[in-house]
């Protein structure tokens, strides 16, 4: 029997978090992994306010107690003073992951003059790969087409589980192993 694979999904923002606007961003990145993946899989969503340390034990806790291997969180990249979701991520990582910020950027930049103010980036803690999206639901698509052929062999050299993606959504790559 297979364990499903846990994936955080985090919300940054104040608003949503006090019940203000309906978050757009957690349920956009849900329905992202339900259109591509195709190996099983558990969503664990929560919603905090761009506030430290309480966003660091978020991503703390989902990677260690709840187990995640993938945490996705969306908001708080950008410059303005309550916009803190790259230092935590940064301060919670073991090992930082730029690759992932600068092709989401490049791709994003396609699409948005915009993309250059987001500090997203991506890093690994216990296991668990945590990467940053922007706040505005359309990016996420934007960046995790662009990242998301990588992830899976990501996951696998950090020791999480199988994940396996819809080939005619995405095609995950891993490299062929030396015989
Ligand atoms: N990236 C993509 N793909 N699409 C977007 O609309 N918006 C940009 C940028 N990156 C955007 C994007 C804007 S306007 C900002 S201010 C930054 O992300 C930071 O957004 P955040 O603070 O909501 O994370």
């Amino acid at each position: 029997m297979t364990t499903a694979a846990k994936i955080g999904i985090v919300t940054v923002s104040d608003r949503a978090s006090r019940g203000e606007y309906v978050d757009r961003g957690g349920p956009a990145i849900q329905e992202y992994f339900r259109n591509v993946l195709i190996s099983e899989w558990e969503p664990m969503a929560v919603v905090v306010p761009d506030e430290r340390p309480l966003l660091d034990e978020t991503l703390i806790r989902l990677a260690e107690q709840d187990g995640c291997c993938l945490i996705v969180t969306t908001g708080g990249t950008g410059p303005a003073a309550r916009d803190v979701t790259p230092e935590a991520t940064e301060a919670v990582c073991e090992k930082m992951m730029p690759g992932f910020g600068e092709l989401m950027r490049f791709e994003s930049l396609k699409a948005v003059p915009t993309a250059i103010l987001s500090r997203q980036t991506a890093g690994i803690r216990s296991g668990c790969l945590i990467l940053n999206l922007p706040g505005q639901p359309k990016a996420i698509k934007e960046c995790m087409d662009a990242v998301m052929p990588a992830i899976p062999y990501c996951i696998d050299l950090i020791d999480g589980p199988y994940l396996e993606t819809d080939p005619e959504k995405i095609q995950a790559f891993r490299p062929k192993k030396k015989s």
